[in-house]
């Protein structure tokens, strides 16, 4: 899965557009990008676009952002929603893994309840938004089986640190805003699920947007998130492997295989020893998806 487009759930207008915008999963929202006041409107209609759209075969995956475990609205956000089956929750603001087993296993109660695969329900998880969530990020590895993915966001996080910007005069972000990214990067391999990178806010400046997701994929993201659908298409290119890096990774595999599964070999005047290997395989189990 390479983008994941945020869509407010409270814009059935936005909801249409999401389903033809070419993104791999749409996250519909609860939480930021809706008011108060219109939340429980929202939670309707996303329960009715989930039931209208679930069981077609050529959509994207759907996942709904309920709200934080301390807002006291999260439980009447599943109660919304897990009926209508989605793929997944992406759960805001976690700060550790007991916040997701906590998470867990009040899916895991509804799902009883309605007659839902136990487990069908996948968990995207958002661990970054606080300072404190910065100290839980060890905790992730084994805390659900249902946990899918990882990512992070710079704006919460800056309004916990009481920051004036998250980003600098070159539109870099800053150091805080930088270890949050590495670190949610590290504790999503660490627990061996998806590095998703955050959203790049500017959606009229597609350079910028480029630059970013380029500069995910290198240091080791796997998809992005995105605010409009005009950033869809870039993301999507940018993490599709190309036929080129596909067949390094085949070339690689085999020169192991024909080394008799050596540690290390030499291919085209390099060295190439266990990590290689695996980021190879890694990037082929990818392309399988
Ligand atoms: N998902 C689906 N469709 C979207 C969309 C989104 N996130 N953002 C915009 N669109 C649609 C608009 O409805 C419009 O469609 P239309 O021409 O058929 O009416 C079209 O794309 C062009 O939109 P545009 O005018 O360029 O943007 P806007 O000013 O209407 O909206 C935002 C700008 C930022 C408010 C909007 O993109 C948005 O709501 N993004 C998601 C915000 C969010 O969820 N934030 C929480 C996570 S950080
Ligand atoms: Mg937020």
């Amino acid at each position: 899965m390479r983008s994941y487009l945020f869509v407010p759930g409270d814009a059935p207008r936005k909801l249409e557009k999401g389903l033809t915008s070419g993104a791999d999963a749409l996250l519909l929202d609860l939480e930021d990008s809706v008011a108060p006041d219109n939340k429980p409107k929202a939670r309707e209609i996303v329960r009715d676009y989930l039931n209208a759209h679930i069981g077609k075969s050529d959509r994207p995956r759907l996942f709904v952002r309920v709200n934080a475990l301390d807002t006291g609205v999260t439980d009447a956000d599943l109660d919304a929603v897990i009926a209508a089956k989605p793929d997944g929750i992406l759960f805001p603001k976690s700060r550790n893994g007991g916040d997701v087993v906590h998470l867990d296993a009040k899916i895991t109660a509804r799902e009883a309840l309605y007659d839902i695969d136990e487990g069908a329900t996948r968990i995207l998880v958002l661990v970054t938004e606080s300072a404190q969530a910065l100290f839980g990020l060890h905790k992730y590895r084994g805390s659900s089986k249902r946990l899918d993915g990882m990512t992070w966001g710079a704006e919460d996080l800056s309004a916990d640190l009481g920051a004036e910007t998250n980003r600098n005069e070159k539109g870099d972000y800053t150091d805080p805003y930088r270890l949050a990214r590495a670190q949610c990067l590290i504790a999503a391999v660490a627990a061996e699920v998806a590095p998703i990178d955050s959203i790049y806010p500017n959606f009229r400046d597609a350079e910028g947007l480029r630059r970013e997701t380029l500069e995910g994929r290198r240091d080791g993201f796997t998809g992005k998130m995105a605010i409009h659908p005009d950033q869809v298409p870039v993301i999507n290119e940018i993490y599709t492997p190309g036929a080129e890096e596909i067949g390094k990774a085949r070339r690689l595999i085999d020169a192991f295989k024909a080394a008799g599964n050596a540690g290390v070999i030499s291919l085209d005047g390099q060295m190439y020893d266990q990590p290689h290997l695996k980021r190879a395989q890694r990037l082929l189990a990818r392309v399988a998806k």
